[in-house]
């Protein structure tokens, strides 16, 4: 699929002079109608990220990351997808409220989406330099020359090697790495003030992973865009994200500026999901695993979602959903930027 809208206006967003966040999430709701039931996907999700702000999103397969994000882009399977409730402001304006002209010109434009599989991204038949050039040539009327110039510049950009000889080049004749540098590329073209970038490293090896994410990470400074992180790999936030919202069935169990959750995680998911980290002082070592298995979202657990997976679960979690609740210090003092939703987190953060 096709990273924007071709149908795109050059036209900006109103809302100049909005100081608030670009992107404010509230009380998120997705469902999908499935033969099986409802399945709540996302069950009031929270969250915000600033201009040049990096928020990673963390959480095992199923918790509903790529669903917030795909809601929104606006590019929720709707059906059997539906929004029964929520808002998804950019720059202060709700886009659900907005008509699908409005909303086109901020997706894509404004907000622009990276997936894990470049492969299936680009188009087999054509180049790079042509699908690259394609953004400038539709969005900003450059003639065919000159979005081709900009096409090498954007792949000397991402660090392609010997870009202005391989502009013609179709996208399997790169390798895995070189195609996300590629699809970074045509994310960026249009400076977008948002990225969302789903599991953008996770179908590369190891050590092309650490450089896409950097390439990635040092752009995103320079254009001083948002960048919402998606992963279920801990490792690779810890150098990238300003900050981490943890997300389990649909909800977000903890949210702490990036060290913070590291140093002292506030929920018991959390706390696994540190204590499954392979670690090189720990060789030979059984790795710990969160027992058990993420709830089929038609039946969630009543209470904490977690309760049966939890070692400190108690009667209240089976009965009670805990809000997600400021964090603070023992003495009290508000730890900034840090929420828990356990019944039991002054225990987990200070016990
Ligand atoms: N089109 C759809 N129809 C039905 N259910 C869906 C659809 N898309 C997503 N879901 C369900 O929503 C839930 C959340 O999925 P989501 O893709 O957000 O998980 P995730 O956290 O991104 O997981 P992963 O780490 O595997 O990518 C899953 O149970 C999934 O089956
Ligand atoms: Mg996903």
């Amino acid at each position: 699929m096709s990273i924007i809208d071709k149908t795109d206006a050059v036209l900006e967003p109103s809302a100049k002079g909005f100081d608030g966040p670009l992107l404010e999430v509230r009380d998120l709701h997705v469902e999908f109608h499935t033969r099986d039931g409802v399945a709540k996907a996302v069950n009031g999700v929270n969250y915000s990220v600033d201009a040049g702000e990096t928020l990673a999103v963390l959480g095992e397969s199923g918790s509903g990351k790529s669903v917030t994000a795909q809601a929104v882009m606006g590019i929720l399977d709707m059906p059997p997808g539906r929004i029964p409730q929520g808002e998804i402001k950019f720059r202060g304006q709700d886009m659900l409220k907005m008509s699908e002209e409005e909303r086109r010109r901020i997706r894509g434009r404004k907000i622009a989406m990276i997936f894990q599989d470049a492969l299936s991204s680009l188009n087999p038949v054509l180049s790079v330099g042509y699908q690259l050039g394609e953004m400038y040539r539709v969005h900003q009327g450059l003639s065919k020359k000159d979005a081709k110039r900009k096409a090498i510049e954007m792949m000397d950009r991402v660090k392609i090697p010997a870009a202005a000889a391989r502009v013609s080049d179709y996208p399997h004749q790169f390798s895995g790495g070189m195609r996300q540098r590629i699809m970074i590329a045509m994310a960026l073209a249009l400076e977008p003030d948002l990225i969302i970038a789903d599991e953008p490293t996770t179908a590369l090896d190891v050590t092309v992973q650490a450089q896409v994410m950097d390439l990635l990470a040092e752009l995103q400074r320079e254009y001083h865009m948002g960048l919402i992180l998606i992963t279920h790999d801990l490792g690779v936030v810890a150098d990238v994200a300003d900050k981490i919202a943890v997300m389990y069935a649909g909800r977000i169990v903890e949210q702490a500026p990036v060290h913070e959750l590291y140093k002292r995680p506030a929920h018991p998911y959390t706390k696994g999901l540190l204590d499954s980290i392979p670690r090189l002082d720990q060789k030979g070592q059984e790795l710990y695993a969160i027992k058990g298995l993420p709830p089929n979202l038609t039946r969630i657990p009543s209470g904490c979602a977690f309760n049966p997976r939890c070692p400190k679960a108690q009667d209240v979690c089976r009965t009670d959903i805990p809000p997600l609740h400021p964090v603070t210090e023992q003495d009290g003092t508000e730890l900034v930027g840090r929420a828990s939703a356990c019944h039991f987190w002054k225990e987990t953060i200070h016990g």
